[in-house]
């Protein structure tokens, strides 16, 4: 993701590059691995809440490419390797927890805003959180908005943090590490640990069509309003 003057927020353009590189990586042996990367200071601050407020404003329905992005994102059997640093904002949070390695920045700081803008969390990010620390940990961060810094590592959202400078070269150094892995044993591996995809896609859908329903809440699009308003 390279939105350096907006803090990586991610367009509908970002989406569907990403999309395509997960599913040409899929398609393509010779990809041992996929990297995501942000720029220095802003992984991701998350969707754009210009597009957000379009959609709120709209009557057309939620018709958005994260739809295709996530499904994208599960059905690639490539293991993922994320390299974060500095802000990761809902949905530049909420993919990490489909990626397979993190290496975070000591200035990461990971937040899922979703509730506070009237939305509800994504990316099957419902199931996968109350999982990985547990129901009232999941609570406190997707539903309370409260941000986990980089120093919470025993949550495990990354695997190692390093020194800003040394993210992505950390990130690219495990990467390769995998990649000349038996390509073969890594992705029959990475299946059985991870299980069928269904459980996941389903949530999506699930998560999906309510999500849609509060873009067009009042509360919403007041949210993404404020947002926009709090220079002014
Ligand atoms: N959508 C659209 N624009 C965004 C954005 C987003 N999600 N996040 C940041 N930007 C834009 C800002 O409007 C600003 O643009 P401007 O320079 O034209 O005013 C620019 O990116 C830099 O952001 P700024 O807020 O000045 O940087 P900051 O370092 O003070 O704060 C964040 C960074 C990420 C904490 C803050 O921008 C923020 O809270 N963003 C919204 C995050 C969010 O709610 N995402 C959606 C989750 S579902």
């Amino acid at each position: 993701m390279n939105r350096p003057d907006k803090k990586n927020a991610v367009t509908f353009a970002i989406y569907e590059s990403m999309t395509a590189a997960f599913e040409g990586a899929k398609a393509d042996d010779s990809v041992g691995c996929v990297l995501i990367a942000g720029v220095p200071r802003a992984f991701s601050a998350g969707n754009d809440l210009a597009d957000f407020l379009k959609a709120a404003e709209g009557t057309g329905g939620f018709n958005h490419p994260l739809l295709q992005f996530l499904p994208a994102l599960v059905r690639c059997n490539k293991p993922m390797v994320a390299a974060v640093s500095g802000v990761a904002v809902g949905i530049g949070t909420t993919m990490l927890f489909h990626c397979d390695f993190v290496v975070a920045a000591s200035d990461a700081c990971f937040s899922t805003p979703f509730v506070s803008l009237g939305l509800i969390p994504e990316a099957a990010s419902t199931m996968l959180v109350p999982r990985l620390v547990g129901q009232r940990r999941a609570f406190e961060f997707l539903v309370m908005g409260h941000p986990l810094s980089a120093a919470h590592k025993e949550l495990g959202i990354a695997n190692i943090i390093v020194a800003p400078g040394d993210v992505d070269a950390e990130a690219l150094k495990a990467a390769r590490e995998i990649a000349a892995l038996p390509a073969g044993a890594v992705t029959l591996s990475r299946a059985l640990m991870r299980g069928g995809t269904d459980e996941l896609l389903t949530r999506i859908d699930q998560e999906a069509k309510i999500f849609g329903e509060r873009l067009n809440s009042p509360e919403a699009e007041g949210a993404f309003e404020a947002f926009f308003a709090r220079k002014r």
